[in-house]
């Protein structure tokens, strides 16, 4: 998830373009750029630092040249290449008089990187946009103009995307299109506007186009020309905005929590994103592992932290499933202090949204000196850990401001799935027609997860009647345990309230001790193997008075029998079914935050990143 800024026909383009940055860093902030057209070129300035790299660019852009030419920025969450200032966008083509900025994520770029240079471009970046400009430079040196040889150029693309681009030839035009990923323009004092998102365009204009997907708009001052991609004219309907920016970056929802639960869908989209090649097999080419790298694996070690641990439960049945290899799930700060038992046919996956953990990144560290090759799950490119690990695979759900992991969480449960699908491919262990079905399926979760976040009112139903309630037991068996142990963990931090997430079928060894009239069991009831095992324990609990809560399958009536309320869920694959699962359980706990009055964006004595032990 990066931000793009443009604008055209300002009186002084690039301050305009840094304090929309400024506005868009809770998006990304690896990096950032503004190109300008300036004498019949490309003025360009580009800084990585840190969280500080737009204040990094404001000080390298001080003397910038002034003028109200084509100018356009960009704040960068790496995905493909480190978060340097050579992989910083704008990216430019050879002639260095057409740049270009990207959000999103180019499938193709690998076979358009190798035609291009097979043609003799040259590329400087590692980035998957960098091909973009080189496409509307062919495109360009065949006579067409910027918005035609941009329209080519997103012929030949895959994948998402929001780009801007801009060419010395046409000073005062930017060609803006988007497939996927947001993009709104504006108007305001004789100046053309476009960004990822509102709350940079909230100082210039409260009047805003949404372009939707597959349209293209051609920016020049004070006006703007929509058309779909192929070329049909439409007629931009503009919204009034009445949110502050504070609201505006929040997207409109009441808190970051909110909104990053309603990113889950891109966020799971995003992480399946180009893994897949022409045969439909998996190729994992940023994992910097090799296939005899981990063909030698004969056990799986995984080590996380909180939601990460969960995820990597999920993992675990996943694994041992598909790709027939042992797997262990250990508690980060456990494990380190135990002795564990690893040589270098082990493969120790350290799974952590910031990267930063310090419980982890010491697991791993641990792990490397036992001789294990380690890999990092993380959503934040070049973390500490993914630098320090053999390999990395890299979620990408974007920066994640919530306290409590949501969008990270189902994206790692992805990631990992794909991890365990990917070791099946390379030792074997299943046909490949099996693993095409369970990719297929995974390519379908985002809808489905569109569908669980849409039934948010008939959550907030259930919650409303639980308000009272001060002790919850979450139960859930196979994967449905790990779902368990996270509704647990959502509900204590957001709303302190008292919940213990079990495997259902270990109540029976003591805890059932404790559920009477007025205890709460959220029993995860989604159809798997071990379902009518998992309805059995649900009347244990029942005929010992529990308030029953069950994450269901739609249109399950048997499940919703044993029920005094049903949390439905649209049905998928059984191994994938954490994915959906979590969803009513994240908006349950969501709801008795509010209602319990807790800032759901703010848990008590909780931070974002925990790097002490
Ligand atoms: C819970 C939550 C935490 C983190 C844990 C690990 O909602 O967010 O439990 O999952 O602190 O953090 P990372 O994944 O950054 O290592």
């Amino acid at each position: 998830m990066c931000g793009i800024i443009g604008v055209t026909g300002a009186a002084d383009a690039v301050p305009i373009l840094i304090g929309a940055l400024h506005q868009l860093e809770y998006r990304g902030y690896d990096s950032a750029g503004v190109a300008m057209v300036v004498d019949g070129g490309v003025w360009r300035a580009r800084a990585a630092g840190g969280t500080n790299s737009v204040s990094a660019l404001a000080e390298l852009a001080q003397d910038a040249p002034t003028g109200h030419a084509a100018a356009i920025g960009h704040t960068r969450w790496a995905t493909h290449g480190a978060p340097t200032a050579e992989n910083a966008h704008p990216h430019i083509d050879c002639t260095g008089r057409i740049a270009l900025i990207h959000n999103g994520i180019i499938e193709n770029h690998a076979e358009l990187r190798a035609e291009l240079v097979a043609g003799g471009h040259t590329l400087t970046s590692a980035t998957d946009t960098e091909v973009m400009a080189h496409l509307i430079e062919q495109g360009m040196a065949g006579g067409a103009s910027l918005t035609e040889a941009t329209r080519s150029m997103l012929r030949r693309v895959r994948g998402a995307f929001s780009i801007a681009a801009i060419s010395a030839d046409e000073p005062d035009t930017i060609v803006a299109a988007r497939h996927s990923t947001p993009l709104v323009l504006g108007l305001a004092d004789g100046m053309a506007l476009l960004a990822s998102d509102v709350p940079a365009l909230i100082g210039h204009t409260r009047q805003v186009f949404a372009l939707a997907d597959d349209e293209l708009a051609v920016l020049t001052p004070g006006a703007l020309a929509v058309t779909t991609l192929d070329g049909t004219p439409v007629e931009p309907e503009l919204l009034t905005i009445t949110w502050d920016v504070e609201a505006a970056q929040k997207g409109g929802y009441e808190d970051f929590m909110s909104k990053e639960m309603h990113e889950q869908p891109l966020a799971v989209a995003d992480t399946l994103l180009d893994r897949r090649g022409a045969g439909g097999e998996l190729i994992l080419d940023e994992m910097r592992l090799s296939p005899d790298d981990l063909r030698t694996i004969d056990k799986v070690f995984i080590v996380a932290c909180g939601s990460s641990y969960h995820a990597a439960l999920v993992a675990k049945y996943a694994i041992e499933h598909w790709a027939k290899l042992p797997a262990e799930v250990d508690i980060a700060s456990e494990f380190r202090y135990r002795d564990p038992v690893l040589n270098e046919r082990t493969l120790c996956v350290g799974v952590s949204q910031s990267g930063e953990t310090l419980d982890t990144s010491e697991a791993m560290r641990e792990a490397k000196r036992l001789g294990a090759k380690v890999l990092v799950v993380s959503n934040v490119v070049d973390s500490s850990m993914a630098r320090a690990a053999d390999g990395v695979l890299y979620t990408r759900a974007g920066p994640e401001i919530g306290v409590a992991s949501t969008k990270c969480h189902l994206a790692q449960i992805v990631a990992l799935e794909v991890l365990g699908l990917y070791l099946a491919q390379i030792l074997g262990t299943q046909p490949v027609s099996v693993t095409n079905e369970i990719l297929n399926a995974m390519e379908v979760l985002p809808g489905l997860v569109t569908e669980a976040l849409s039934r948010a009112g008939e959550v907030d139903q259930v919650a409303a009647k639980l308000t009272d309630a001060r002790d919850f037991f979450f139960l859930g068996r196979h994967v449905g345990y790990p779902v368990a142990l996270e509704g647990a963990l959502k509900l204590k931090e957001l709303a302190y309230l008292r919940a213990e997430g079990y495997p259902a079928g270990e109540l029976k060894h003591g805890p059932i001790a404790l559920i009477e009239p007025g205890t709460v069991v959220v029993g995860i009831a989604t159809r798997n193997p071990l379902w009518e095992k998992m309805m059995s324990n649900i009347a244990e609990v029942r005929s010992r008075g529990a308030t029953v809560v069950l994450v269901a399958d739609d249109g399950d009536e048997e499940s919703a029998a044993a029920a005094d309320h049903v949390l439905w869920v649209p049905p998928t694959y059984p191994l994938l079914a954490p994915v959906v699962g979590i969803v009513p359980l994240q908006q349950l706990a969501y709801r008795l935050a509010r209602l319990h009055g807790h800032d759901p964006d703010r848990p008590r004595n909780l931070a974002k990143t925990v790097t002490v032990e």
